[in-house]
């Protein structure tokens, strides 16, 4: 029988305050997102992003996906490149332990972020921004019907082509 594991929400500053989710938290993004400009910390804690966190049935925290509210027009699919206020989530770092990849969890993560935020914040769109070079993400969100909308400059390597931008309609 399969037993659904717990996807629970908190924001990025509730993070530390549970101790056994922030330090897989830290660790996990050290690790994965090491070219990242910002330091994964308390200080840096932002209460805007929003953090899917995924236990499985017996605790073990494997997985989180980071997501913020974005209204930024120039990202936008085509649909909707006229609405400069309709709602929109941006992902921003999902992450799954190397042990558990290849097992879903990752897709499970972003699909659920996706019903979080057109049950509760009527969000019509999601965008993520991914190197060229990471092909399992972009493999992934490819697959969960994420199109390649824009290329934007990598803020980190100054490469002005190698950083997609995805966007998916996820609400009429
Ligand atoms: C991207 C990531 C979150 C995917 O997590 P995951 O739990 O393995 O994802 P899934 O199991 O749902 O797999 C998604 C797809 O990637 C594929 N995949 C997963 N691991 C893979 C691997 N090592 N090699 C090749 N393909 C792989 C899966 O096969 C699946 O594709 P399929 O359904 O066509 O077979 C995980 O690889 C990760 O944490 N990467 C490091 C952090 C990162 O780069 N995040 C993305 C930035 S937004």
């Amino acid at each position: 029988m399969w037993i659904e594991p717990e996807i629970e929400f908190v924001n990025e500053r509730a993070v530390f305050q549970i101790p056994d989710v922030r330090d897989v938290y830290v660790d996990l993004y050290s690790k994965n997102f090491s070219t990242s400009p910002r330091d994964f910390s308390e200080r840096n804690a932002n209460p805007s992003v929003m953090v899917a966190v995924y236990r499985t049935i017996n605790g073990t925290i494997v997985g989180f996906s980071r997501f913020f509210f974005h209204m930024n027009n120039t990202v936008q699919p085509e649909e909707y490149s006229l609405e400069y206020t309709i709602k929109g989530i941006c992902f921003s770092g999902t992450v799954v332990q190397s042990s558990y990849r290849g097992r879903g969890i990752g897709t499970r993560l972003i699909s659920r972020v996706i019903s979080f935020a057109t049950e509760f914040t009527g969000a019509k769109y999601a965008i993520v921004c991914i190197d060229a070079s990471n092909t399992i993400p972009l493999h992934m969100f490819q697959k969960y019907g994420f199109h390649p909308c824009k290329t934007i400059c990598n803020k980190v390597t100054k490469d002005p082509s190698n950083y997609y931008i995805l966007s998916k309609l996820i609400a009429e």
